[in-house]
């Protein structure tokens, strides 16, 4: 009955996407990309998403994270500013930043606290979203919150979050018939995440080439995160931004085992070979 349409991302659809800077840009024409997570143990994971999201452009960027985090934060990412919520875990919500965009999720945690702030959060929520992770372990455990979602949100689930999200399917036909009937229904891109990562928007699926097994390893999804939510505050369009994000964060893998091994490629690594990636396009 669904009948979609498959493309290939390669370089040359990638090219026309790049938006190139002039001489009298300033940050305030980049956007600020909020990034909400962390819990104790887990402050890492916001702060590659944090450094990531600074590291593709964006051009303020912001962290909402438990207190336990804030010094973390500072001093691993300097550039970036820092709200806190209580202490060992996400509950409040109450940030007074105004971002262009919010990255939602990484090491965030599913405790009930945490899950009743979040439900708080979309409620009143009107900014675009990037939603990994936990955040995305939330909504699968509470489906009435999708409904909340703003259009075009971003979801970037790993097979076990995705899924949590569509519940069981006998083969790769019926999971891209109920991705594809996900997306349409809740107007939301679903990013599955992958060796062929794929893109859906609605009835277009979106195959990335770029990637390789150098980014099976813990947190390169966190820095996926911090890149989507980056260029959609410099203006992408969300599904521009997937398609460009997961597209340069499979790059960084590929020009990176010019230098490195697969052992010794860490999500860290991602963030060094961005510029090596964002230059190999011209
Ligand atoms: N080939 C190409 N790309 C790959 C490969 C591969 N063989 N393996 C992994 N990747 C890419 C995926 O496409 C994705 O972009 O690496 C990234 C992995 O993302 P996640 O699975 O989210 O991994 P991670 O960042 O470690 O997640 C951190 O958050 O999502 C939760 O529960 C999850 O504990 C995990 C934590
Ligand atoms: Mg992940």
């Amino acid at each position: 009955s669904l009948l979609p349409t498959t493309h290939y991302i390669t370089k040359n659809d990638v090219i026309p996407m790049y938006q190139s800077r002039n001489k009298w840009s300033h940050k305030g024409m980049f956007g600020h990309s909020l990034i909400i997570g962390g819990s104790f143990g887990k402050i890492g994971a916001v702060t590659l998403a944090t450094k990531a999201a600074l590291k593709i452009g964006s051009g303020l960027v912001s962290a909402y994270l438990p207190k336990c985090g804030y010094q973390i934060l500072q001093i691993s990412v300097p550039e970036a500013m820092v709200e806190v919520d209580s202490e060992k875990l996400l509950t409040y919500y109450n940030f007074k930043t105004k971002p262009t965009v919010i990255g939602i999720g990484p090491g965030m945690g599913t405790t009930d606290k945490t899950a009743v702030g979040f439900e708080a959060f979309l409620k009143e929520n009107k900014t675009q979203l990037v939603i990994d992770a936990d955040a995305l372990n939330l909504l699968s455990k509470n489906e009435s919150l999708l409904q909340y979602l703003p259009n075009k949100s971003v979801l970037t689930p790993h097979p076990k979050e995705l899924q949590r999200l569509l519940g069981v399917w006998k083969n790769d036909y019926e999971k891209l018939e109920k991705a594809i009937s996900f997306s349409t229904k809740y107007n939301v891109i679903l990013v599955i995440k992958g060796a062929h990562t794929t893109v859906i928007d609605e009835q277009q699926l979106y195959i990335n080439s770029t990637g390789n097994p150098a980014l099976a390893t813990g947190g390169s999804g966190d820095v996926l995160t911090g890149i989507i939510t980056g260029l959609i505050a410099q203006g992408y369009q969300p599904l521009h931004a997937a398609i460009f994000g997961v597209y340069l964060h499979g790059k960084t893998a590929d020009l990176a085992l010019q230098k490195t091994s697969y052992e010794t490629f860490t999500a860290t690594t991602i963030l060094d070979y961005l510029a090596e990636a964002i230059l190999d396009l011209f």
